[in-house]
């Protein structure tokens, strides 16, 4: 986890580890602001380029991560799992929600809310498509040395956003599980309380990828909006200078940091950082150059 606030050099660091990482396995990157290009093996700027793959096995991975990316409540989450037990088309999950005819009073307000919601992303056929973990052998993505970008800058919303996220996060998931590559695979995730702020999905994901060689490198301004989970998850914490009380109490607490050190986050240097490592016995603050 590579945390601090705006402007304390996360982003800078966070390309040079990509970089080195490289040596060592696949790196993904989902570039939120579209900052990696000139780095990159290969940019896939989403939106402008092929619709990215987003891999789903059966209805409920759907229900799962729609619930996730467009804060479903459960009656309008139980309602997409009904709608698309008939047909798994979640590609035209908007127009099988609105061809469905409720029945119960209560379907009727949900099913237009949940419409609305819908409606938010799934018109956009060209950013996205949906594929069967089957054939995610044809995604030509993750490869030894290579550092794959995927450019989210040019998306308009919050939701896509995260839907891609989420979706690509899903497709190395896949890609490992099959043994489509061997080797380690680095994702790299930039804003990431925008993608894991609570996600349940994410927690789960975690646990899963772990055991499958899959390295997770967080970064996030706002450790106080992340998962506490996702949080206590990450092995490695590189702290940039902090300067919201709330980032620092959540950042010292999961690190478990006694006073004087606590007070020195918010002095930090730009080419300083608070580093904890499961190989140190206690935090260490590094010069990076
Ligand atoms: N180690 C450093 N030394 C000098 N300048 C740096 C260093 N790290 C970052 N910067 C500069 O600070 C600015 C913000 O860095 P950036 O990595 O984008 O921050 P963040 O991602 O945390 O918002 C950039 O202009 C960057 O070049
Ligand atoms: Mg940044």
């Amino acid at each position: 986890m590579i945390v601090g606030s705006t402007g304390s050099g996360k982003t800078r660091f966070a390309m040079r580890l990509s970089q080195e990482l490289k040596h060592f396995g696949a790196v993904v990157v989902l570039d939120w602001y579209g900052e990696y290009s000139d780095i990159a093996d290969r940019a896939i700027l989403v939106g402008s380029s092929d619709p990215v793959s987003i891999p789903i096995e059966d209805p409920l991975d759907a229900v799962f991560l729609l619930e996730e990316v467009l804060d479903l409540t459960s009656p309008q989450s139980y309602l997409l799992a009904k709608v698309l037990k008939k047909s798994k088309d979640v590609e035209h999950v908007v127009d099988l929600v609105e061809a469905y005819e409720p029945e119960a009073r209560w379907e009727v307000e949900t099913k237009a809310s949940l419409a609305r919601k819908l409606s938010l992303l799934l018109r956009y056929g060209k950013i996205f498509k949906v594929v069967s973990p089957s054939d995610i052998g044809k995604i030509d993505l993750l490869h030894r040395g290579r550092l794959t970008v995927f450019d989210l800058s040019n998306l308009k919303t919050l939701e896509l956003k995260r839907l891609v996220a989420l979706g690509t996060l899903n497709a190395v998931k896949y890609v490992k599980e099959r043994g489509v590559i061997e080797g380690n695979v680095f994702t790299v995730v930039e804003e990431a309380h925008n993608v894991m702020a609570r996600s349940k999905l994410l927690q789960r994901y975690l646990a899963e990828v772990r055991k499958l060689g899959v390295g997770l490198v967080v970064v996030t301004q706002s450790p106080a909006g992340l998962d506490y989970e996702v949080m206590n998850n990450t092995n490695i914490k590189i702290v940039k200078t902090l300067k919201s009380a709330d980032d620092i109490v959540a950042i010292s607490r999961s690190m478990n940091l006694n006073a004087d050190v606590v007070s020195t986050i918010n002095k930090l240097e730009h080419s300083e950082a608070l580093v904890e490592a499961p190989s140190l016995s206690e935090p260490v603050v590094v010069e990076l150059s």
